[in-house]
């Protein structure tokens, strides 16, 4: 039997299926909501004679689409997506997020742009009011990352945002390395004011590749609860 947090997920991830169909290019996301598509999609391959192809947006998610027999295709062998379907670390009322905690989002945020449609699947835990409370990732290339990490902090006290904690994330005692070969820097900021701006600012700061704020991508939320009740938000 499924804890309430999985079957939470695993009745969103189920749902999202229906946004998939036979000769579909689908994005598939990062994260273990994310994972429970993967396998649902994989059992549809195997059972119901869907065939798809399919983008991860990870190392990680590669392997388990070509586990549960999911075609794997890259991105540029696609070129363009009819869909995305992955997780978030927080969505709020206008379907706008923070991914990255799992690590995934450059590549997320370059697949999900390439897609027609932006599906998250999340369980109701996600949901907040205003961004932030959830640490905001950004992806910052290992050359320099300390005067990156000191210029976001300027950036950040210059845009007034409160609590301005930046941590390295690590791997034990080594920094945590990206699928593209960068670092992570988690900002602790406890309430994004201003995401949209904030966006922007992060991404002008030479060394930030990306960072996790997703504005106006995602087009749907499918929520699952605990008692396996599902909500659509569009
Ligand atoms: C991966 O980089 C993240 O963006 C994930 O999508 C996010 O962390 C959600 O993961 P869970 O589904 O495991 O909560």
């Amino acid at each position: 039997e499924l804890s309430p947090i999985d079957k939470a997920k695993f009745v969103a991830a189920k749902r999202a299926t229906q946004y998939v169909e036979t000769g579909m290019r689908v994005g598939l996301g990062t994260g273990s909501t994310a994972a429970w598509l993967v396998r649902c999609l994989g059992e549809m391959v195997r059972d119901e004679g869907l065939r798809i192809k399919g983008v991860p947006t990870s190392s990680r998610t590669a392997a388990l689409a070509r586990d549960v027999g999911i075609e794997v295709i890259s991105l540029d062998e696609a070129k363009w997506l009819d869909v995305t379907i992955d997780g978030a670390d927080e969505y709020d009322s206008n379907l706008n997020l923070i991914k990255g905690g799992g690590g995934a989002l450059l590549q997320e945020k370059i697949v999900a742009t390439a897609s027609d449609q932006m599906v998250v699947i999340a369980d109701i835990s996600k949901q907040v009011e205003t961004l932030g409370a959830f640490p905001l990732p950004i992806e910052v290339i290992p050359f320099g990352w300390q005067t990156t990490k000191a210029l976001v902090e300027e950036t950040l006290i210059s845009m007034d945002v409160l609590g301005r904690t930046t941590t390295l994330r690590m791997n034990g005692e080594v920094p945590f390395v990206t699928d593209e070969g960068n670092h992570i820097i988690d900002l602790h900021l406890n309430r994004i004011g201003h995401a949209r701006q904030l966006s922007l600012v992060l991404n002008q700061i030479p060394g930030v590749v990306e960072n996790g704020l997703f504005i106006d991508i995602c087009d749907v939320v499918v929520i699952g609860y605990g008692d396996g009740k599902v909500e659509v938000r569009d």
